[in-house]
């Protein structure tokens, strides 16, 4: 039987199922950080929750940034979605619980560096997506139980938590497998595709070492 070109390709593997298979050591490892354990099992505190806040803030700024820069972009527009914004939830929880005075509340050396990282791939359209796929997804799926938690074990019934709530993404299943089809749409080759990977896996390393100074 005659082999066509066709048949002897190998289907090559959906970006987004490389970056879900990629990182799943790293999802479980910070899943497991003492710092996010604590938080979900009521053993931090709202005001250690708005030092984190006070963290995010600056990372969602870098990313919001970027997402601005790259909102036209044929690779960032796959992703960049005004839905998914974050900086004024943040800001509104901040006020919240800390008051008018946030902005003094210290952001430390891990949060610095992961949105200088951010800050970088404005050049990098591909490297960015993968920033933008490790927090938004995430805030999309177990944020949206951490959110939750939240309210339970700290009392934020009144205010604090519209970080987790996304207005305009009612029903987050249905968003998520919109996103990841928009990212196995990207015409990318197995080396980007690669790059890609490699920097969800920084990304969360980058989670990591902010829940690492967060529990110090
Ligand atoms: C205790 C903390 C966490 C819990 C309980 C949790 C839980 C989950 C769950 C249940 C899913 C699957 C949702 C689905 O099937 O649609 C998920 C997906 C995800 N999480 Fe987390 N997560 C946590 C922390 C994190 C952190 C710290 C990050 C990164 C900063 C993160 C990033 C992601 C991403 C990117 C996905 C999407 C995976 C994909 O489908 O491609 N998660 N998480």
């Amino acid at each position: 039987m005659t082999v066509t070109a066709a048949q002897e390709t190998v289907p090559s593997t959906a970006l987004s199922t490389l970056m879900r298979e990629g990182s799943r050591a790293e999802h479980t490892s910070a899943e497991n950080s003492s710092f996010m354990s604590d938080l979900l099992e009521g053993r931090s505190s709202v005001e250690r929750y708005a030092v984190f806040l006070r963290q995010l803030a600056v990372v969602y700024e870098a990313i919001e940034s970027v997402g601005d820069a790259l909102a036209s972009d044929p690779v960032g527009s796959a992703v960049v979605d005004a839905a998914l914004v974050r900086s004024a939830a943040i800001e509104a929880d901040l006020r919240f619980i800390a008051g008018e005075d946030w902005r003094e509340i210290p952001v430390g050396a891990a949060a610095t560096a992961y949105a200088s990282q951010v800050r970088e791939t404005t050049g990098d359209p591909v490297r960015f997506v993968a920033h933008h796929y490790t927090r938004y997804l995430g805030d999309l799926s177990g944020g949206q139980a951490i959110g939750r938690i939240l309210q339970r074990e700290y009392g934020l019934t009144e205010g604090g938590v519209t970080f987790y709530d996304f207005p305009l993404v009612p029903k987050p299943k249905l968003y998520k497998d919109a996103y990841r089809a928009r990212l196995d749409a990207l015409p990318l080759d197995d080396t980007a595709k690669q790059r890609v990977v490699d920097e969800v896996k920084a990304a969360f390393a980058l989670n990591e070492a902010l829940f690492a100074e967060m529990a110090a």
